[in-house]
């Protein structure tokens, strides 16, 4: 059970509790969304002045915004939006907090956890370790790096990619008078914390400063506005695709569908191996995938019918031929395919690794 959808929740109407956990003895904090199965979760936690706690790491990937004041972490100071993130097994140095400060903090595989350490565990992936001034040390982006684009006037700043799983943190912005039309949805799971501002989405009404969403992948949010700006931490858990329509009356599963109906007709390879279902073994019984239906599109209704996609779903093989369509076998076919016009005195006296059809398919 992955986190459930929670939008909008606006935190600053929610009291802070004692926080009770190794590592965060004396401080107090609120959730914002959790995983009651693994407890990952995200947290807001405030550190009153005079906190401290001694070098050490978590079994979790973590990661750290502060909000407002500073905290001091090693011999580094952090400002208003300071960024970490820390790989699971990375020591951070010890905190010290003078004068109090309030910080996100996102615990991604389990719940908030800390082991005293003053060195990084061996396997810890410490390339990952991120630790930036996301508002001083980063430009802003135009959202059309992720393509197909938001609407000009929502801008990014990218805070950590992680290059297997195309996850991502960043700040985005929307200016003041930001408008955007369309719905949208994605296949990821994308969470969101409005450090200032406001903006407003037909299906969840307006999201102030403080406001927080978690919203499992295929919801669909948007048109957008915003009157005044916002400014906002946004995570997404894998590849964050647009996709976007007009249809306000859609759920998730229909949004599903219709994002594997646009990898049927555009990546239909890929779709015939992950359709494949089981184990996708290609020797294995659900290996010999017989014309896997065309998933519906709730914009394209009747495309399966289009000469398109029924070529696309002509295409009857089984991932056993494909697995026997061996190079040599390929030079074999063409080196024979002779047209009656192309014919000419033709010795067959070349060195020949096989005769037609002296090989075995098994
Ligand atoms: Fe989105």
């Amino acid at each position: 059970m992955a986190r459930p959808h929670i939008e909008p929740f606006v935190e600053l109407n929610e009291d802070y509790r004692l926080f009770n956990f190794a590592g965060y003895k004396g401080a107090h904090y609120k959730v914002l969304s959790l995983d009651t199965e693994t407890g990952a979760s995200t947290i807001k936690v405030r550190f009153d002045g005079g906190y401290t706690r001694k070098p050490g790491l978590s079994y979790s990937d973590i990661e750290i915004f502060v909000l407002t004041g500073e905290m001091k972490v090693g011999s580094q100071t952090c400002v208003e939006g300071h960024y970490f993130f820390i790989p699971a097994g990375v020591a951070l140095g010890a905190i010290d907090v003078p004068q109090g400060c309030e910080v996100i903090v996102m615990y991604n595989d389990s719940e908030p956890n800390f082991e005293e350490s003053d060195k990084d565990h061996p396997l810890a992936l410490k390339h990952g370790f991120v630790s930036v001034n996301s508002y001083e040390d980063r430009p802003w982006a135009g959202g059309s790096i992720v393509s197909p684009s938001v609407a000009t006037g929502c801008m990014l700043k990218l805070l950590r990619y992680d290059p297997i799983t195309e996850a991502m943190t960043f700040l985005y912005c929307m200016t003041p008078q930001f408008m955007q039309d369309n719905i949208s949805y994605h296949d990821c799971a994308e969470e969101s914390y409005h450090i200032w501002g406001e903006s407003w989405m037909m299906q969840f009404g307006d999201l102030p400063t403080g406001g927080y969403f978690w919203r499992p992948p295929y919801v669909n949010h948007g048109s957008f506005r915003s009157k005044l700006g916002c400014i906002a931490l946004g995570r997404t858990d894998s590849k964050l695709h647009n996709y976007f329509h007009f249809n306000p009356w859609t759920n998730p599963d229909e949004n599903q569908s219709r994002a594997a109906a646009a990898l049927y007709r555009q990546r239909p390879q890929l779709f015939r191996w992950v359709s494949a279902g089981d184990h996708n073994h290609p020797h294995g019984p659900m290996g010999q995938i017989i014309k896997p239906k065309p998933p519906t599109d709730f914009e394209m209704r009747g495309y399966e019918s289009t000469p398109q996609v029924t070529a696309l779903a002509n295409q009857n093989y089984s991932f056993h031929e494909m697995d026997h369509l061996h190079a040599k076998d390929y030079v074999h076919n063409v080196h024979h395919a002779h047209k009656p016009e192309d014919d000419h005195e033709h010795s067959h006296d070349h060195d020949h690794p096989h005769g037609q059809g002296d090989h075995k398919h098994d």
